[in-house]
């Protein structure tokens, strides 16, 4: 079962030469963490707030965003104030924006709907240690990881399926970062919580997240498994974010993709990475993007990869066998 299924979202707004979101199609099921990874501007957010029925002011969109069998852009109203306050909850970078600085942690609790008893429980469960007198606790006395662990019992008080963490751990220290993710991937595994971790950082998706997606000026150019795509990166921008950011024991040097990704009033025909391709051809200019189904089940949006086809690299493989390869392995 899926829990979200975005189906060839595309959202434009006024004023913009190209749409924010280009046929965006995303999955999560229950339990899984899926990551979704791109520069600056890629677009993350915006798909990320379409799963709470939240678009840009004035936008349009075309394109379904279902959650368990439910339209959500159909939402409106009651209904939608209810789908984002019940089953999908989400998470910040800064955990000091969603608390107030004179409220006490349990108030923040309590405001969600728990019991004083059950504030406790969630403080627990998010790894927080004397529940009890954090409850009575004010945000400036706790740590940025702690407090972005209040927020994680906060979105969790509602009981949701699907956790949207966007850029959740990024202004945390390497170690605070670690745990937060560790506890993350406990909370779905004892909760079947569906997760989509947003983050910037490849190395970081790939480490944490069952499948990942790629995103580049509003389009998915890549959607592996986390291992497939830390072992056989394949579209020339996800490889080149591989090379340009550094690990632990990094000792090769980095080369950071040359280029800015494109504006929303950037207009561009062809294959919108091409300007900062390695490895693109002239036609490439004018290609009409369209993934390739890969040997794993996987897909890439990159001529060049959809050119090298029926095995020769081993990577691509007829699109009708795949998709039953991807339908067994997500089943
Ligand atoms: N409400 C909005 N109004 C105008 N432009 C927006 C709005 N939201 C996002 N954008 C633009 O859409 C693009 C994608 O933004 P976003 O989804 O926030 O990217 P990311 O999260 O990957 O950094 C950016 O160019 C951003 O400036
Ligand atoms: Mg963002």
């Amino acid at each position: 079962m899926t829990l979200l299924d975005i189906k060839d979202l595309t959202v434009r707004i006024p004023g913009a030469a190209r749409p924010v979101l280009d046929s965006v199609s995303l999955r999560v099921a229950p339990g899984e963490v899926v990551g979704l990874v791109g520069e600056s501007g890629s677009g993350k957010s915006t798909t990320a707030k379409a799963a709470i029925g939240l678009l840009p002011t004035g936008a349009e969109a075309t394109g379904t965003v279902g959650f368990a069998g439910t339209d959500v852009l159909a939402l409106s109203g009651e209904r939608l104030r209810a789908h984002r306050a019940g089953p999908v909850a989400m998470v910040h970078q800064d955990p000091r924006a969603a608390l107030n600085p004179v409220r006490r942690i349990g108030d923040f609790l309590t405001e969600r709907g728990a019991t004083r008893a059950r504030a406790a429980e969630l403080l627990e469960a998010v790894g927080l240690s004397s529940p009890e007198r954090r409850l009575r606790q004010r945000p400036h006395e706790l740590s940025g990881g702690m407090l972005q662990r209040v927020v994680i019992a906060g979105a969790l008080a509602a009981e949701p399926r699907l956790l949207l963490a966007d850029e959740a751990t990024s202004a945390l220290d390497v170690t605070t970062q670690a745990e937060i993710l560790a506890l993350l991937r406990t909370l779905r595994a004892d909760r079947d919580l569906g997760l989509l971790l947003i983050t910037h950082d490849l190395h970081l998706a790939a480490a944490y997240c069952d499948r990942v997606y790629v995103m580049y000026a509003g389009r998915v150019v890549e959607e592996r498994s986390a291992q497939a795509l830390f072992t056989t990166p394949t579209h020339p921008y996800t490889r080149g974010l591989l090379s340009c950011s550094p690990t632990l024991g990094t000792t090769h040097p980095l080369h950071p993709i040359p280029g800015r990704p494109p504006s929303l009033s950037d207009t561009f025909t062809g294959c919108p990475f091409v300007s900062r391709c390695g490895e693109a051809e002239q036609a490439c200019e004018t290609w009409t993007p369209e993934g390739t189904q890969l040997m794993d089940g996987g897909t890439a949006e990159c001529r060049v990869v959809g050119n090298r086809s029926a095995g020769r690299n081993g990577w691509a493989q007829p699109p009708s066998q795949s998709t039953a390869t991807k339908e067994a392995s997500h089943g």
